[in-house]
């Protein structure tokens, strides 16, 4: 099988490497030049465990290619994946197709025979059926299918998702794409993944309606938290309760700062965008996104209220800063709208991120003090808190820590210690829900 991935941003990436892993030959196909250039150099644009070493490898191995000339690499393929960039529009929080659109143009002027062209970048119902349209006009002769193969890949495990899915979707329109999508997949049939085909509107649904279920279930668990403090109760029994009953399930139960990335934030507006577009009322969905930027407010509250009420000329080290650990991605993280409602109310902020403040630094308020180690960044601070959960903090000394700060505030934002033994060592401790 041969294969071409236009777009090498995180999703095109990780697809091309791995389906390169699995014994495709793949030519990966982006614009911009610096990138490609430095992929073929090695150089990856992005954080993501193990990604770097499947890249060499299969780049090494001559499986994966990367290039920016779409029209040399296009012919002689059998399937042609767009995985381009959806953001969220300025303005109205529609998925901003233009990307995608530009793909299926390039396609329509190059293609000159059979290939499937496969949708795997996040789009509205519709999009494969409008792909399709773009690329007849340009050529009506040819001959070709379109699909939709939407990913459900998490930054920080991704190629793990991808090699070991809970399911792959086929969004198809006859049999011949079927089975050209089942053969690519042919190494997951031995573990036994489940290959869902479906038709092309379902496919782009599915992914939609699966993030902003995920998302639901986060505010779900925030907004009971919030309960949770004012009755007395601990949202972490409650999570452990609840997720107990196979019905409702353990993961995303977990408390914190509100979801963040550069997907379900983008994902839930545009699903209640689609909603509206079509008559339909998305309420939940709508009260999923409010109650997510309620949590990210909630949260400068805590810390405001832990330092006595007011942050005029309080000092706060932040530890993490990325939306979630194993990543350098700040789209959309938590962290962006709390340290600013906290320098707004007169905080001066100090940084740490093992992986972020690259990106931090073209997102936060400019007047950060980012430093490299964790003990410069709390040792004048009032307050310290725990903004993303790396490893590395969980595992901290946390007695030093102490020692080493000047207050004795610890706000953690992710419930990742025990109250009692942070009390023990003397902080005043707090944390979401309990
Ligand atoms: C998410 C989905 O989990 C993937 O299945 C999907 O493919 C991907 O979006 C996408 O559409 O591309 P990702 O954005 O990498 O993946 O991150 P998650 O691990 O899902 O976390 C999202 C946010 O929710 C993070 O800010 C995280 O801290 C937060 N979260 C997650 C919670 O607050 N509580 C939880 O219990 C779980």
């Amino acid at each position: 099988m041969k294969v071409v991935m236009i777009g090498a941003g995180y999703v095109g990436l990780v697809s091309g490497a791995c389906f390169a892993e699995f014994g495709t030959e793949v030519v990966c196909v982006d614009n911009d030049k610096d990138k490609v250039k430095n992929l073929i150099n090695g150089i990856i644009p992005i954080y993501e465990p193990g990604l770097e070493d499947l890249v060499l490898k299969n780049v090494n191995d001559g499986k994966l290619i990367f290039q920016n000339d779409l029209q040399a690499a296009i012919n002689d393929v059998d399937i042609i994946f767009i995985a381009v960039g959806t953001p969220s529009r300025r303005g109205d929080g529609h998925a901003d197709l233009k990307y995608v659109y530009q793909a299926a143009k390039e396609i329509g002027e190059n293609l000159e025979q059979y290939a499937l062209v496969v949708n795997k970048s996040t789009v509205p119902v519709g999009t494969a059926r409008e792909v399709k349209n773009i690329i007849r006009r340009i050529n009506p002769d040819l001959k070709f299918d379109v699909a939709s193969n939407p990913e459900f890949l998490r930054e920080g495990s991704a190629i793990e998702d991808f090699t070991n899915p809970d399911r792959v979707v086929l969004g198809v329109e006859n049999q011949r794409s079927e089975k050209i999508l089942r053969e690519i997949y042919k190494p997951l049939q031995k573990i036994d993944a489940p290959i869902l085909s479906t038709n092309l509107e379902s496919a782009e649904l599915i992914k939609y309606a699966s993030n902003a279920f995920l998302a639901t279930k986060i505010s779900f668990i925030n907004e009971m938290s919030h309960l949770s403090e004012i009755v007395g109760a601990d949202i972490t029994a409650i999570s452990e309760g609840m997720g107990l009953d196979e019905r409702i399930g353990s993961k995303f139960l977990q408390v914190g700062p509100g979801y963040g990335g550069s997907c379900f934030p983008k994902d839930a507006l545009a699903l209640s965008r689609i909603a509206q577009d079509h008559g339909v009322n998305s309420k939940i969905v709508d009260a999923v996104i409010q109650v997510n930027s309620k949590q990210k407010n909630r949260m400068v509250e805590k810390i405001s209220h832990a330092l006595g009420g007011s942050l005029e000329d309080k000092r706060i080290a932040m530890l993490g800063l990325t939306f979630k650990p194993g990543t350098d991605d700040m789209r959309d993280a938590p962290s962006i709208t709390i340290i600013s409602g906290l320098i707004d109310q007169g905080a001066i902020i100090s940084a740490h991120d093992p992986e972020g403040v690259e990106e931090a630094k073209k997102l936060l308020p400019k007047n950060i003090k980012y430093s490299d180690t964790i003990k410069q960044t709390i040792n004048s601070a009032d307050a310290v808190v725990l903004m993303t959960e790396w490893d590395q903090y969980l595992e901290l000394d946390l007695k030093r820590i102490k020692e080493e700060m000047k207050g004795s505030i610890f706000v953690d934002l992710r419930n990742a210690f025990d109250p009692d033994i942070m009390e023990d060592i003397g902080f005043n401790y707090f944390s979401v829900g309990r």
